[in-house]
This record gives C-alpha cells, structure tokens and sequence, in this order.
C-alpha cells in the first residue's frame, strides 16, 4: 500500500513553483545586460558645425556587413590604448571608450542602463561611437559590450558574433563588492544546473572567500566543484542538497575586509523532463450507481514533485469528487518513484458520462492524458456480476 502524501508533495511542489517566479524574475534582470535599448542620444552628432556640407540623408542601407569591431580606451592627452579583457579604471575618473562601426550599440551593466542620472552619455561618430562615463564609482564594475548593427533599410539588428566586449573593474576604496540594493537574493540550486553566487568585487585584486553561516565556516573552493571567478562570483558546478542554506563571500583587500550580501541557496531536484502520466478508468463502461475511479500514474525521477489536477464531466454542475494522492518508490533500474492520483467517483450519475483529463505537472512542464467513460442507465434489472 503506497503512503498517502497529500499535503507534504503539494506544498514542496507550491513552494518549488514560488522558487522558479523568483528564478525568472532573476532571469529578466540578467537579461537585461543582453537587451540594449537605443539611447536617444545614439546618433547626435557633436561636431554638426564644423561639417555643415554633410546633410544628405544616410538612410541607405548599410550594404557590407561590418567586420569584428573592437574597443579602445581613450586616455588623457589623447592617447589611446586598445582595450584586453579587463580594465581597472580609478573611481572618480572618467571612461571614454571608443568601438569602430556605425552603428554600434553599447551594452552596460543593467545598473547604468536602468538608473540614467546623466554620467553616461553616448555618442555616434563617423566612423566610431564614443562611450563616455563620468563621476565612475565601484557601481559601474561590469561588463561593457559593444555591437556592431547589420541595418537594411530602417531594420536594425546586433550581430552578435562580432561584438566586442570588455570587462571593467572600478576599484573602490570602500566599496570592495559592488553595491546591491537587496540585503540577501533567493538562489535556486537545480539538481543539473551551475548556480552562480553573483558577489561581483569591484577590484580585480581582491581575495574573495566564500562562508556558510550556519553552521560558520569557510567553503572549500577546489576550483572544480566550486571555482571563483573574478568578473563573475563564485559558480557550483553540480549542485547537491549539500551545498543549501546561507552562503556569503567575504573579500579583502590591503586592511580593508568585506562580506557581500547573503545568498539563500535553496536546492530544488529539478526534473530532466516534464512528467508522462498514464491514464486509466477502473471501467470504461459503469451503470448508474456504481463506483468509479480514474487513475492517473507518472513513473519519473526520485524526489521530483508532481502536481495532478482533474477535469472531469460533473465539474460544471460542481459534482464533488475526491482524490488521493500518493507516492512510491519503484523498485529496479534506478531511483524513480512513482506518482498517483486517483479521481474517485462515488455512485456514479448520468452527469458522469464522458472525458476525464489528468494533468501532470513538474517543473520542467506539463502533460495531460484522456479517457472517455460510458455511463449506462440504472438496469432494471440487476447486470449479472461475476
Ligand atoms: C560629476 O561630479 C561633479 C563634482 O562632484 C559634479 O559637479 C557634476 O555635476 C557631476 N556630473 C554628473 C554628470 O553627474
């Protein structure tokens, strides 16, 4: 007899669905790095006057597609230097970057693009754009990324393949993680997913160190299973139950030592693929108050939770029905487990005739199965019962 498991699967299940809201909405935040929109400024020209003879219209299409672009920074005194993977630029001072193409879209970290308080400023050349930042502080660490567009006609898009990109650190002298405006995030770790604990240092010298706060202890960071990276933060590779509860990273630098924010790790065993229920009716065919049950059955990976939900014949009329859930292992060929629920239909009615829909749901989706139910009317005379 498999135990009954009513409440126990349907809360984990609730509580999984409330971690992947708070996963997307992660998500949406971080792909707004990826998501340029067009500054109003891209395109105002600053040497107008010192060119009146150029105002033929250049809305011709861009006819040869631009070739890998690449950044320089522009230093004091006119210098220039082309820009490596990383950059250190002192707070305070200002970045001025170049990119060849026109036109080029730059993208910022998702902090610069969303608070515009007027230090950015952007600006489309000739035969490059200029990025300029001012008043920089340990904020602006990030990546910045510059897109040649392919346009035909008035259609513009990023080509992807040919961006340049460059890592800039804003080493703070009191900020040595870059600001949050959270105190702690919710981070999701899935079975088969490396989860990442963004503690982004705003120097690149920085020592970074991971801790768990209960039990307080240091993390190991092998480099394998947990690796650091610099412009990133601290990623697990494959997450186990383990690694769930409170983590921080602490960093320090010269006297100076800080703790980021925390980082609620909660392990969910994310399924490999959305459930196959199987469906069957004890009778296909019952007469008027018998006693009817459907079952609905997914055999899947151990410790994933499923979510049944019903619709059946007497909904609309509000016929209530009942159905029992339960879970149990499966012997043989690995940790499955097998899920259950069964619709029961007491003494059936007229009203009870027709489909009968299971849905089985995981976090990785959906899947519904059918079966059809005849109904005969109430024999007069009893129906011979073997
Ligand atoms: C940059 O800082 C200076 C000095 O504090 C200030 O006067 C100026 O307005 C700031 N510029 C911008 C664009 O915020």
């Amino acid at each position: 007899m498999p135990p009954l498991n009513l409440c126990g699967s349907k809360w984990r299940l609730v509580l999984g669905s409330l971690l992947v809201s708070a996963l997307i909405f992660e998500l949406d935040a971080q792909g707004q790095k990826t998501t340029l929109r067009t500054k109003p400024k891209l395109g105002r020209s600053t040497n107008k006057e010192a060119k009146p003879a150029r105002t033929k219209p250049k809305l011709k299409p861009s006819p040869s597609p631009q070739a890998q672009t690449s950044i320089t920074q522009v230093l004091k005194r006119g210098k220039f230097q082309k820009v490596g993977e990383t950059l250190s630029v002192q707070t305070g001072e200002t970045l001025e970057l170049r990119c060849r193409g026109k036109p080029v879209q730059w993208s910022v970290p998702p902090y610069l693009e969303e608070d515009d308080d007027g230090r950015l400023r952007i600006v489309q050349q000739e035969r490059y754009n200029v990025l300029t930042l001012v008043n920089t502080t340990g904020a602006d660490t990030g990546e910045y990324i510059c897109y040649p567009m392919f346009c035909e006609d008035q259609d513009c898009r990023k080509e992807y393949n040919k961006a340049a990109k460059v890592f800039i650190f804003f080493p703070d002298p009191q900020e040595l993680f870059v600001p949050s405006s959270n105190y702690y995030e919710m981070i999701q770790l899935r079975s088969n997913w490396p989860t990442v604990l963004p503690c982004q240092v705003t120097s690149p010298e920085a020592q970074v160190t991971l801790y768990r706060e209960f039990p307080p202890a240091q993390v190991a960071v092998d480099g394998t299973e947990i690796s650091f990276d610099v412009k990133k933060g601290f990623t697990i590779h494959r997450p186990r139950p383990f690694h769930a509860g409170v983590l921080y990273c602490v960093a320090g630098l010269g006297s100076l030592r800080q703790s980021s924010i925390k980082y609620i790790l909660i392990y969910v065993n994310y399924p490999m693929a959305p459930p196959a229920p199987v469906i069957q009716a004890s009778l296909s065919t019952v007469a008027v108050g018998e006693n009817l049950h459907v079952t609905c059955t997914v055999v899947g990976e151990q410790d994933v939770n499923v979510e049944f939900t019903w619709e059946y014949p007497g909904q609309q009329i509000g016929r209530p029905l009942y159905t029992q859930e339960s879970i149990s292992r499966v012997s043989g060929g690995g940790p499955r487990q097998q899920s259950q629920s069964v619709l029961l239909v007491d003494e059936v009615r007229d009203v009870d005739k027709g489909t009968y829909t299971c849905t089985a749901e995981n976090l990785q989706g959906a899947k519904s199965v059918s079966t059809t139910v005849k109904v005969l009317p109430k024999a007069k005379t009893k129906r011979p019962r073997i």
